[in-house]
């Protein structure tokens, strides 16, 4: 069945342009100007907040989604370069994607929330990189998440997830 294509209008919609794309699964029409940032579209338009707003230069990875499976600061997206492509935010990985679900679970369990603030983008980054890679190793899991940076403690909680994900301890017991 053809999924309902959601219309929704920015206050500046009379100067703007007309973007289409998946959100999360849902087919999403949006009319706005031009200078709008992929960042604002989700957070602002769309109202999915999971996607956090920190140093908006592409350096934090507060902000990270997935754009057709991999990994992106939409703070460095614009709107019109989304057109036709598939976003996955938070929000829609938590609610459809088991691995996803379990990642969290190891955030909790390790205490690698830690200010919470950066986890969604660290959660999306990690996602979007077990999608390419099904068994990475703990220095495979360090790079892919070098986009995301941590100001309030330190990375051992975060380094602990990383861990028990690389041993593939996870999968063994049929948590993903
Ligand atoms: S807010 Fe986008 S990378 Fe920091
Ligand atoms: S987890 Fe957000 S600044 Fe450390």
């Amino acid at each position: 069945m053809k999924p309902v294509t959601k219309t929704l209008h920015h206050k500046e919609e009379d100067q703007g342009m007309t973007v289409q794309f998946t959100l999360n699964g849902e087919e999403v029409e949006q009319k706005l100007p031009p200078e709008r940032r992929v960042v604002d579209l989700i957070r602002s338009d769309c109202g999915l907040t999971g996607t956090k707003v920190s140093c908006e230069v592409g350096r934090c990875g507060a902000c990270m989604v997935l754009v057709d499976g991999r990994p992106m600061n939409s703070c460095l997206l614009m709107a019109y370069q989304i057109d036709g492509r598939r976003i996955d935010t938070i929000e829609g990985l938590s609610e459809k994607d088991s691995q996803v679900n379990h990642i969290q679970q190891l955030f909790l369990e390790e205490g690698a929330l830690q200010c919470g603030y950066c986890t969604p983008g660290m959660i999306v980054s990690l996602s979007g990189y077990l999608k390419k890679k099904s068994d990475p190793s703990h220095e495979d899991l360090k790079d892919a998440l070098s986009g995301n940076l941590c100001r309030c403690t330190g990375y051992g909680g975060i380094h602990r997830v990383l861990e028990q994900i690389a041993d593939g301890s996870w999968k063994k017991e049929g948590k993903t």
